[in-house]
């Protein structure tokens, strides 16, 4: 900012402005409802802002837009608004999976037509959808003449905040891709932050800042640059230009979901909303389920991936497995280790991995007929080390490969540092690509594509951020991107607060493959997790994914069969979702009813501190008889203890009039299933 000494000299700044640059008047529209408005204005240097506001209230203040090439001049300064247009949407549509069935798209499009004054002449719109509870938006470059290819050096967009607050945010750029945990400081003290980043303004208002349908672009973090005001700051290249385009282009949408609080936040579909609908059809192949798998004794060490006396993937071992899934209900038992490719140095160094060539000890066309006969599938697993043309070169056999063999899931893996994915281009020049790049987001759609076609859904791990990109490309059922149970095996476990962080932010992204249910609480050498026995139980409700794990070993859920019930019961594939409290990073309860039936389910996680939660059961259907099984927190239930173990397990009836009350102690949870009585 320049300092103003006194009103004379601003007054001279004022007339320096030239006539024909003065401030245009402002183009404005609503939300649907009229509460949130969206005005773009330029200035008299021709810079456009745009600013949003809620219920009368500034959310974002005046705010810049534009751009920085590596090869032309940055578009910025002297432009003029062309034109602008505005219309209404509403229509609802069906989710093949997922945590709605169905999805109301209900927004008013504000496009703003924008022009520079120089002899470029350059040309773009700004797309704004507003919705009831936030706002998405994206810059539309027609195909002109000054820009027959686009090189982005940066994107100039900011989001000035218009009050301070809290935010959630974790780092971006470091080499442990989305894998840290979530900071909360002032939003005036974030520094780069990957989205969602979410708020809670000093009134009261939350909000998560994110971005929908990275396709064919960088991701975009975000850098604070002066007291409220974050910009954009893309994932970059291999090579100068950050994003690269030919002919027209888009962005992404830059999203703003708005609400009155967490809860609200969780609620809004804005960001499959500003997805494209399903691309590839048919999803009826697909059925959410529940897997078992061949892994918890490998992330504690007890097991190896790789071939030798410890090796996983044996015939033994995944028998085992698969009668414990068959015996339990569980439709899907994942085999990792299972391929040649693990003996050497794997990690960022996938080379030898082969997905269609089994190690000696698996003898798959025993296995998956063994589990064809008990009704259960295998879930395949493609850890790529990082090799991604290496994966891109065997991805359609590799995919038929599963197929043959009767899968339906596929994990995927990309274990290496955030900025060392290996692209092999077709003259044999060699890249290093960063995970959420623009080549990495074409990557993404690629395995989509080709999985499609063998109808295999993938579950991809190490992965490029999310951004609602599940309704286009539905088989895309998961991701982990996060730090999930696998760090509850570790040294420096997740802390208490964890989920209830995740749930307000990561979970935005989309569905998480968190693999719950660990029961043993314990990680590698005995180590404690820091949980109570019903958390784990209620991180099935609260995490959502189609497809969710019971990770423990089949031997530790027999110790644990009164709980395991829970786990066998709670269904993977809802009608519908409420949140029915919460607050970020201190607690969340959510129910959710079950696809196709009657039965709703409830998972409440806590902190570090032990606290009560009381909500009414209006969400039950009236005029109904229910039974609440219970599993709950004992009173002296404690993570930091033996007694993190205690749980209590009753039922009650109950009906849509009554209210509950539930204890959840430090590091704790409770799960309830409201069983109908028919
Ligand atoms: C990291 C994944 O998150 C984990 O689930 C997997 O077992 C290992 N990579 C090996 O692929
Ligand atoms: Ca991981």
């Amino acid at each position: 900012m320049r300092p103003i000494a006194s009103l004379a000299a601003l007054a001279a700044l004022v007339t320096a402005v030239p006539a024909a640059a003065q401030t245009a008047q402002p183009v404005r529209a609503t939300s649907p409802d009229g509460s949130i408005a969206v005005e773009l204005t330029i200035d008299g240097d021709g810079r456009a802002a745009y600013a949003v506001s809620r219920k009368g209230k500034p959310v974002i203040a005046p705010s810049k837009l534009g751009f920085l090439f590596t090869d032309m001049a940055k578009i910025d300064r002297r432009l003029t608004v062309t034109g602008q247009e505005v219309s209404d949407f509403d229509q609802t549509w069906q989710q093949p999976w997922g945590e709605w069935s169905s999805i109301r798209n209900h927004y008013r499009e504000f496009k703003v037509h924008l022009k520079e004054t120089t002899a470029l002449a350059r040309v773009f719109t700004v797309t704004f959808r507003i919705y009831n509870d936030g706002v998405g938006f994206r810059y539309e470059f027609p195909a002109q003449p000054n820009m027959a290819k686009t090189n982005i050096a940066e994107e100039l967009t900011e989001f000035t905040f218009a009050q301070d607050g809290t935010a959630w945010w974790k780092p971006a750029f470091l080499w442990n891709r989305e894998e840290y945990l979530y900071n909360k400081t002032a939003l005036s003290a974030l520094s780069t932050a990957a989205t969602p980043v979410t708020m809670k303004l000093a009134d009261g208002t939350h909000v998560t800042l994110h971005e929908a349908a990275l396709v064919d672009y960088s991701g975009m973090a975000v850098t604070r640059t002066d007291g409220t005001t974050l910009r954009a700051n893309l994932t970059p290249g291999s090579g100068g230009p950050k994003v690269q385009k030919t002919g027209a282009w888009t962005t992404p949408w830059r999203t703003l979901i708005i609400a009155d609080d967490a809860p609200g936040i969780y609620m809004s579909h804005l960001m499959l909303n500003l997805n494209e609908p399903n691309k590839l059809g048919d999803m009826s192949w697909f059925k959410p389920g529940k897997f078992a798998g061949v892994w918890w004794n490998m992330i504690k060490g007890e097991w190896s991936w790789a071939r030798g006396p410890k090796h996983g993937a044996t015939n033994a071992n995944v028998k085992r497995y698969i009668d414990f899934a068959a015996a339990n209900g569980i439709p899907n038992v994942l085999v990792e280790g299972w391929n040649v490719g693990w003996d050497g140095d794997w990690f960022g160094n996938g080379w030898d991995m082969d997905f269609t060539k089994p190690t000696e000890d698996f003898d798959i066309a025993m296995l998956s007929a063994y589990a064809k006969k008990k009704g259960v599938r295998l879930v395949g697993h493609h850890e790529t080390g990082g090799a991604v043309t290496h994966y891109e070169n065997q991805l359609d056999r590799s995919f038929a490969f599963a197929a043959k063999h009767g899968m339906m899931v596929v994990k995927t893996g990309y274990v290496t540092d955030a900025a060392q994915l290996e692209r092999v281009d077709a003259d044999g020049t060699k890249y290093r690509e960063w995970l959420d790049g623009q080549w990495m987001s074409n990557h993404f759609v690629r395995v989509a594509e080709s999985a499609y076609k063998h109808r295999i859904a993938f579950d991809s791990h190490e992965p490029i951020k999310g951004t609602g990109l599940h309704r286009t490309y539905p088989n895309w059922v998961a991701r982990e991107g996060m730090r999930g149970m696998e760090y509850n095996a570790w040294g420096g476990k997740n802390p208490p607060e964890h989920e209830a962080n995740i749930v307000f932010t990561r979970m935005l992204e989309g569905p998480m493959d968190f693999t719950p249910g660990v029961l043993s609480l314990e990680g590698e050498k005995g180590s404690a997790i820091l949980s109570t026995k019903a958390k784990q139980l209620a991180l099935y409700v609260v995490i959502y994914s189609p497809v969710q794990m019971a990770a423990d070993t089949p031997e530790n859920y027999a110790k644990h069969m009164d709980a395991f019930k829970f786990i066998r019961d709670v269904p993977a594939d809802w009608d519908e979702t409420r949140v029915l409290g919460g607050e970020v990073g201190d607690y969340v309860t959510i129910v959710r009813k079950e696809r196709g039936g009657p039965d709703w389910y409830l998972g409440a996680v806590g902190d570090e501190e032990a606290r009560h939660i009381a909500f009414a059961l209006d969400f039950l259907a009236p005029g109904k008889r229910y039974v609440a099984e219970i599993y709950r927190d004992a009173p002296d239930a404690d993570y930091r203890t033996d007694k993190r173990f205690g749980i209590v397990i009753e039922q009650r009836p109950v009906t849509s009039k009554d209210t509950m009350d539930l204890h959840l102690a430090p590091g704790g949870g409770a799960a309830v299933r409201f069983r109908l009585v028919k």
